[in-house]
């Protein structure tokens, strides 16, 4: 998501009148558009800021800067205080205003607005975007779950879903730019429905009606917010791909308690087992903390059992990172740093291992490819597969925004390589022989 919101301010500043800078030494604004997830990556904003400053000092050409996103909606007095020469400090459902933002910083006040006016925010947006071969479309933003180790339901706000027909309206105009997927997003996506009643299964099916779109993705989704409806379209809308990412974070029920998630391990495994049903090749990717307060070894070995049974294609896997506001921080139970560090480091072996093996797989297979943008040989291109991998290969005549047969012939850890099979072009979805 702050990869569309990236691009969103890219356009909002464009249309005010400035231009994309060639280089960060060229630009006279630099806009730093933040995570505040974990500690890690809030703290990097500290550090780019004093990189940005001491730039400026030595070429003697100071560029505005502007704080956007979460760390800005979190941190907004504390940046003010621990980087003074900041000039914007923008929220992630207020950056509309951003250009408005400079001008009163370009005027010499520090602009600050960390307000949550989500709906307003989309409608200043508009409807109008660059389109790309696969291109995000965000249709929810804001998360009412409150896990007790995460910062979202305080950083983005409560759950707002956009209605259906102004989405519509964007994905149209998506696909006549040339999309030829479109990604769903939002921090909850599949709690989706809009003030007219219009469910998230409802919003894929008529998504994948429109002329032009052959593929369909969404992303995060909760565990308990796939319904029924939704397991079903996975089996019966052909433009929905085989690849879910749906967050587990945890094997052990009591552990999954204290999260304050609402599913256990079992419901997990039991709507995993559904979706293998209606879609036999799906592929499952997930997101794991390890090291949460109190998680004792037999605990994290049931993370690692539910992994084995689970199988996943790809995933992402986290020590546990205390958040300022967030119930967990101040849990008196803190696991030690080594004893995360030695059970992410288990974890993601295990996890590496099936990445592999699940990649391994496809060799053989001849697979559609979407092409997304120019390989770093020329003449090659890079594509994703149905199930979200990478895939380099000759072009040999196909362009940009093409969904063309690729035979895997060789795999890695984190992508495929194969060779165009003109003669099987645009047959069927997935896998085509
Ligand atoms: N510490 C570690 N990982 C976290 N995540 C969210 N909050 C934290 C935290 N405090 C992870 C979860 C979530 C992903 C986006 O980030 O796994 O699904
Ligand atoms: Fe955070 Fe996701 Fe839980 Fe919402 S559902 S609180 S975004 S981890």
């Amino acid at each position: 998501m702050n990869v569309y919101d990236a691009e969103r301010m890219e356009e909002l500043l464009g249309a005010d009148g400035m231009t994309r800078a060639e280089s960060q030494d060229d630009a006279d604004l630099v806009v730093l558009n933040t995570c505040h997830i974990r500690e890690k990556a809030a703290e990097k904003v500290y550090s780019e800021i004093g990189r940005i400053r001491k730039k400026g000092e030595k070429s003697g050409r100071k560029a505005m800067v502007a704080v956007a996103g979460c760390v800005a909606q979190a941190e907004g007095e504390e940046i003010a205080r621990r980087a003074p020469s900041v000039d914007v400090i923008v929220g992630p459902q207020a950056y509309h205003r951003l250009p408005a933002m400079t001008r009163t910083a370009a005027a010499g006040t520090r602009a600050v607005d960390t307000d949550l006016p989500t709906l307003a925010k989309f409608k200043a947006l508009g409807t109008a975007r660059r389109a790309r071969p696969s291109s995000f479309l965000t249709i929810q933003e804001g998360c009412d779950k409150f896990c007790t180790y995460c910062v979202v339901p305080y950083t983005r706000g409560a759950e707002v879903s956009r209605p259906a027909d102004i989405l519509l309206e964007e994905a149209r105009k998506l696909a006549d730019g040339g999309a030829r997927e479109i990604v769903l997003l939002g921090q909850n996506v599949n709690a989706y429905r809009d003030e007219h009643g219009v469910g998230f299964g409802d919003l894929i099916g008529r998504v994948a009606a429109i002329h032009g779109i052959e593929r369909i993705r969404y992303t995060t989704s909760h565990p308990a917010d796939m319904t029924d409806e939704l397991i079903a379209a996975h089996g019966e809308i052909q433009a929905l791909m085989p690849y879910l990412h749906l967050p587990v974070q945890s094997g052990s029920d009591r552990v999954l308690k204290a999260m304050n998630r609402s599913h256990t391990a079992e419901s997990y495994s039991d709507t995993i087992a559904a979706l293998r049903r209606v879609r036999p090749d799906i592929a499952i990717s997930g997101d794991f903390i390890v090291g949460f307060p109190g998680e004792t070894e037999a605990e994290f070995e049931e993370t690692l059992k539910i992994v084995d049974a689970t199988r996943y294609a790809q995933a992402y896997s986290f020590k546990y990172s205390p958040r300022p506001g967030t119930p967990a921080a101040t849990m008196d139970t803190q696991i030690a740093e080594l004893v995360k560090a030695e059970r992410l480091e288990r974890l993601q072996s295990a996890l590496n291992a099936q990445q592999i093996r699940f990649n391994q797989n496809s060799v053989g297979l001849c697979v559609n490819v979407l092409i997304e943008r120019p390989g770093k040989r020329e003449g090659q291109v890079v594509g994703k597969s149905p199930w979200l991998q990478s895939v380099h290969f000759d072009a040999e005549g196909a362009a940009i925004g093409d969904i063309v047969a690729v035979e895997i012939e060789s795999a890695g850890p984190n992508s495929l390589a194969g060779r165009r099979r003109m003669s099987d072009d645009r047959t069927g979805r997935g896998q085509v022989a």
